[in-house]
């Protein structure tokens, strides 16, 4: 097994090694340690049934249950599927993951890791892009690292200042999906120590104790600083692709910017997490 980094901040891939397969426990703890440091891992030509997929990024964590049931894939409902292939009720295409986000941060403890398998792929396009939230909060000014780090976000399934819509939850899946929930805008990374920006554009509703007036532009002028390019990095995807990145210091965001009479279709399933701190 090889592991090479792809940028400079962000992203690891990994060669040589097949995860539907038993992996060794160095293998498993080299790529916890480059999951740790490089937070993108790029697990290269795997061909994971559900089962497989589950027990493959299993070995990373134990498995959160996803919020939108609609999407289970039917013989393994803990893989949820991505696709291009929904619709909104009203008959436009849904594109999931388009605009910066971080995964489920409305859930008291958010996933930590979110990983997808390309099943089908179109010819060009759809990358996913990153950006590292901790590399942008080490770039902030001293001030500004002051003035954020005490604040709270406030966190809802959809905000209301989101230009992206997300499709609705059944009765069954709001019954089990909290109202909203406070999030540090800061927040430390449990294994790393590195402190990171934890921001979500749509489902940050606002900001604990500060009006509108002056969260608003807060959250935007934030957004704006940590998505700049130097701190992303953009993932082409190839056939095979596993990737599991973390949510924890990073935002994301897919592209729809494909031929949509091809299929796009991943498998998607996330790690739990802890309380934000
Ligand atoms: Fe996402």
């Amino acid at each position: 097994m090889e592991i090479r980094p792809l940028s400079p901040h962000t992203g690891a891939e990994v060669l040589g090694i097949d995860l539907s397969r038993p992996v060794s426990d160095a293998d498993c703890a080299a790529m916890k340690r480059a999951f740790v440091e490089r937070s993108v891992l790029v697990i290269r030509e795997q061909a994971l049934q559900p089962r497989q997929m589950l027990d493959a990024v299993g070995l990373f964590g134990t498995v959160f249950s996803q919020q939108n049931t609609k999407f289970a894939v039917a013989d393994c409902p803990e893989i949820h599927y991505v696709s291009n292939q929904d619709r909104f009720p009203d008959g436009r295409r849904y594109i999931p993951g388009e605009g910066w986000h971080t995964d489920h941060s409305n859930a008291v403890r958010p996933p930590k890791a979110t990983a997808l398998h390309a099943v089908r792929l179109p010819d060009k396009g759809g990358d996913t892009q990153y950006a590292n939230m901790a590399a942008a909060y080490a770039a902030l000014s001293a001030d500004t690292r002051e003035r954020i780090g005490p604040l709270m976000g406030i966190h809802i399934y959809q905000s209301s200042h989101s230009a992206r819509k997300l499709i609705a939850l059944s009765e069954g899946d709001k019954e089990r999906v909290p109202n909203a929930v406070l999030h540090p805008l800061v927040r430390t990374h449990p294994e790393s120590g590195a402190k990171a920006i934890y921001i979500n554009p749509i489902r940050i509703e606002g900001i604990l104790g500060l009006d509108h007036k002056e969260a608003l532009p807060l959250l935007d002028a934030l957004l704006e600083h940590a998505t700049s390019e130097r701190f992303q990095y953009r993932h082409a995807w190839r056939p095979g692709d596993l990737l599991m990145w973390d949510n924890r210091c990073l935002l994301h965001k897919a592209n729809g910017d494909y031929d949509m009479s091809q299929v796009r279709y991943l498998y998607r399933v996330m790690l739990q997490g802890d309380v934000p701190r």
